[in-house]
Formats: structure tokens, sequence, C-alpha cells
């Protein structure tokens, strides 16, 4: 077993007080997913985490203890009656950093909800004290019973992370929402809620949209105007909020990023489209975060044919119109009074003003409550995994959050908006 999983862009995994490996307990339900837990475990243990895999006995029917005892270099107790005198069903969750069950299934999501105790499992989630994340997979039917509905409804009342399911093909030929995200997002999702160090999941209850990526308008069926927003920032915003207990979607415009996990995700390509699922999903929204890149312009007329080169080595002229301002349309005429709206700027100074002038001048043109300014002179922080910000709020405050993962970033923008929310 000389194979390793890249551990993805998440940040460094924090050492726990005692400079110890974060312990992590993986449980597993029996589900069809359990076979994806396998890489969850390899990318846990490969990213410095020490994990302590409780698979149930359905999970053992699916996925055999040596496969965990091997990915998890140690050995793997199946039943409160192994190794009694360490009394295991006390000392496992009660060491335990985060708890992450998955796949949850229906059945465990039940037994949860209620404080049943019939196995390590559930006996391990009854004596944990630490963040808990549930990632279920079952079928849509399964996820979508009012049964299930009101046992995840009480899971997260009591501050655990239970985490949507993706969209897309079930076992067997049906389709629909009941997937296990990626484990690589999980992961990162995981890791995010681990680093947070026991605080509660804050934006619980809350739904936020968030648009990342940048969009392109089309001259002909192949070329574009587009930008260099890779989506990077917008996926943390997304990532980070699911990972603080939110309902999140994300409208992403030609983001090449794997879907977060527990994020509805929305792809989109021009402003146009981007602006019509801003617009829709932010009727319902308690917070918006415009962390897109849309072009301002568009070509008036898009060529049903690609355009040909001419002869005489002339070019063509491209006549342009102004797209839509998206961020000034949804905070000048508000779907909710008490919403937060939060725009980015990427800032250069000119001879007009200051990186500081020029946002505070945006921040009152666009209407919006929170600007996140960037300053881009020298193209620093596209496609880059660092970001370094000032969030103006139309209260007068500047908080500067200095460099550091996007990720960091996206928890200081929610800080703000959770201030905001009240
Ligand atoms: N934005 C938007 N719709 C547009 C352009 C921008 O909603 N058509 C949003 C962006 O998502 C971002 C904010 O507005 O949150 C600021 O983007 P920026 O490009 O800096 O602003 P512009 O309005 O394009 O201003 P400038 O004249 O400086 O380019």
């Amino acid at each position: 077993m000389t194979d390793s999983f890249p551990t993805g862009s998440h940040d460094d995994v924090a050492a726990s007080p005692a400079g110890r490996r974060p312990r992590v307990v993986l449980g597993v339900s029996g589900g069809i997913a359990a076979y994806k837990s396998c890489e969850l475990l390899r990318r846990f243990t490969e990213s410095g985490h020490d994990v302590t895999v409780v698979p149930t006995a359905a999970a053992l029917e699916f996925v055999g203890a040596p496969t965990w005892a091997a990915l998890s270099g140690k050995p793997v107790a199946t039943d409160v009656w192994t190794d009694v005198h360490a009394v295991p069903h006390v000392q496992i969750g009660q060491h335990a950093d985060l708890v992450v069950v998955a796949p949850a299934t229906a059945d465990l999501l039940a037994k949860a909800a209620h404080g049943l105790a019939d196995d390590l499992l559930t006996n391990t989630l009854l004596t944990a004290r630490c963040p808990v994340v549930f990632a279920p997979a079952m079928h849509t039917e399964m996820w979508e019973h009012p049964a299930t509905v009101a046992n995840v409804a009480t899971l997260r009342a009591r501050g655990i992370v239970v985490i949507e399911p993706d969209e897309g093909r079930l076992t067997g030929k049906d389709t629909g929402k009941g997937r296990l995200p990626d484990p690589a997002e999980i992961l990162e999702l995981a890791v995010d809620v681990l680093n947070r160090g026991g605080a509660r999941p804050d934006l619980a209850g809350r739904r936020v949209v968030v648009s990342a990526g940048g969009t392109r308008e089309y001259l002909d069926p192949v070329r574009y105007l587009g930008n260099r927003s890779s989506g990077l920032q917008g996926h943390a915003l997304a990532r980070t909020a699911a990972a603080r207990g939110a309902e999140v979607t994300l409208i992403a415009a030609n983001v090449t990023l794997p879907d977060p996990a527990g994020v509805k995700v929305i792809a989109v390509s021009t402003t146009a489209e981007l602006r019509d699922a801003v617009v829709a999903a932010t009727a319902t929204a308690d917070a918006v975060v415009m962390a897109a890149a849309p072009a301002d312009f568009r070509p008036t007329t898009v060529s049903n044919d690609k355009i040909k080169k001419a002869d005489d080595g002339s070019a063509p002229s491209i006549e342009l119109v102004q797209n839509p301002d998206i961020l000034k349309e949804i905070s000048h005429d508000r779907a909710r009074p008490d919403q937060v709206i939060v725009g980015f700027a990427a800032e250069t100074g000119d001879a007009t003003g200051s990186v500081r002038e020029l946002a505070l001048a945006k921040l009152a043109r666009k209407g919006c409550d929170l600007l996140v300014v960037n300053d881009v002179s020298g193209g620093a922080v596209f496609g880059s995994p660092d970001n370094e910000a000032v969030i103006l709020s139309t209260t007068g405050e500047a908080r500067e959050v200095p460099r550091g993962s996007k990720a960091s970033l996206a928890h200081a923008i929610w800080d703000q908006v959770l201030t905001r929310l009240g």
C-alpha cells in the first residue's frame, strides 16, 4: 500500500494543544457508499490524522474489518464486547477531537436522533463531546421521508453538522438526491470543522447564496470574453458556510473545481445566466455573497457561426453592451429587508484615488452591506490558495484580514455576516 492520495488544498491540520495528531473517529454505517469511506479514511491518515474506524455490523457486510484496519493502521473494534476491560464504548468517543460518520444511513440517523446505543458506533456518538459531522447517503425516498427529515432537524438543532447529500446516480439505475459527496470534499469540510476547535455550527438554520467564478460572454460558438477568476474564494465561502451548518447554494460560473460537500451547486456561464440564478436563489436567502467576477460587457450580437478571418488581414470590431450589475440590483431591490449582502471589489489604485477610496465609493454605489476589498495590483490573487483583504462595512468599520488561506478569509466574512444577522 504505497500509493498516496493528494490531500487537496485544505488548511494545515491544526495540532492539538498537546502537539499530538488530531484524533478522528470515522463511523461507517451500512450503506453501499461504505466503499467510498475507504478513500476518506486514507485521505484522513495521509493528512496527519489519527483515525479510529468504528464500522457498524451492517457496514462490515459491505467492507470488511481487515480493510479498515489496514488503512487506519490500527485494530478495528467492531462491537462493544471486544476488549471490554478497556471500556471502548466510552473511551473512543471521550478521546475524539472529531467524529465523522460517512456514510450515515437513515437507520443510523434515526438511532442518533433518538439517543439509542445498541452498538459501538451509537455508544461512541453518545459519549463524544467533540464536533460531529454526518454525511448521509441513501435513496432519495428515504432522505425525503418525514421521519428522516425530522431526525436530521433534531440532530442539526443539537449542533451536529449534517451535510446535504449530492444529487446524481444512486445504486442501481435511478438518480436523485442521496449520493455521498466526494470523499476529498468531505475531508475538506471535516478539517474545517476540526480547525474551528469545537465552535458550534453558528450558521445552522441560515440560507446563504454564494456566487463564484468568472462569466463568459460569447462572440460565436467557440470564442468568448472572460476573466481570470478561478472560483477558489467562492468555493471556500461555500465550504466554510456548510461546515458552519448553513444551507448553501453555490452559483458557479465556469468553475472547474469539484463541488464542495453539502452544497447545492448551480452551474452557469454568462452574466445573464448568473443574474437569473442569483436573483432566484436570493429570494429566500439570509445572506448573499457575490464572489463571482461577472463580465461587465457582452458583445451586442452573438454570431451563430464561427467568425472567419478576412483575407485582407483586417480584424472585426466588436461592439459591446453593458451587462446588468447583479450586486447593485439585489442590494437596491432587496428580497428581504434583513438580508445581508456582501460584494467583492478587486481594485488597483489609480489617478482618481487609492484602493481604499475607490472601494468606499464602490460600497456606496453598489448599496451592499459589506465589501471585501482585494488589492489586485500585479494580479496577485487569481488562482492563488491565499488571499488578504479588508472588509468594509456601511457602518464604517474596516476589518483587515491578514494574508492567509481563502478559507480563513471566508470565515472572517461569515463572522461579519453573523454580526449583521444578529
Ligand atoms: N458585480 C455584479 N455584476 C456585475 C459586475 C460586478 O454583481 N455586472 C459584483 C461582483 O460580483 C463583485 C462586485 O460587483 O461582488 C464588484 O465587482 P467589480 O468588478 O469590482 O465592480 P464593477 O461594478 O465592475 O466596478 P468597476 O467599474 O470597478 O469594474
